[in-house]
């Protein structure tokens, strides 16, 4: 099989989807599935930029370095180049499926919806909040990355 593309989507990717990419990287090195793996904002006020402190620091209490991701807009592109594209929350679910293009190959799917109870679920997006928030959405991230990395082993 080809090596799957997946691409993790919020709104300003510099505080959930940066996450959701490096839990996924850590579950998948764990299951040793090779995987091409890449996050991305549906909105582009925050590209170029480092993901959030607040989000670097979350990161790295788990011992994982984010700092030298870097913030970009969702581009059609990406409908091209990806298998799968997981949105944090309903409504970058619904801009994707408004932007996609007809025929895409990227299957976009809701993060939480990969997680047995949780489906239908967003990870609640803690940037108007205060450190807590973040440990909350770590919590969030890793149990949908964990899911997802373990249907893609399967
Ligand atoms: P994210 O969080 O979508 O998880 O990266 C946000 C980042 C920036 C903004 C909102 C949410 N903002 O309004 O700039």
């Amino acid at each position: 099989m080809d090596r799957p593309a997946i691409l993790f989507v919020c709104l300003g990717n510099i505080c959930r989807s940066p996450l959701a990419e490096a839990a996924f990287r850590f579950e998948a090195a764990r299951l040793g599935l090779d995987v091409e793996v890449d996050s991305a904002g549906t909105g582009g006020w925050h590209a170029g930029n480092p993901p959030d402190p607040r989000a670097i620091a979350e990161a790295a209490r788990h011992g994982i370095d984010i700092a030298g991701y870097r913030a970009r807009q969702v581009a059609l592109e990406d409908f091209a180049r990806f298998d799968r594209i997981i949105a944090m929350d309903l409504k970058n679910l619904a801009r994707l499926s408004e932007i996609a293009p007809a025929g895409a190959r990227a299957k976009v799917s809701l993060l939480l919806d990969h997680v047995a109870g949780l489906e239908g679920e967003p990870v609640a997006d803690p940037y108007f909040g205060g450190p807590e928030g973040f440990e909350q959405t770590w919590r969030e991230v890793e149990a949908g990355a964990r899911a997802l990395a373990e249907q893609l082993a399967h």
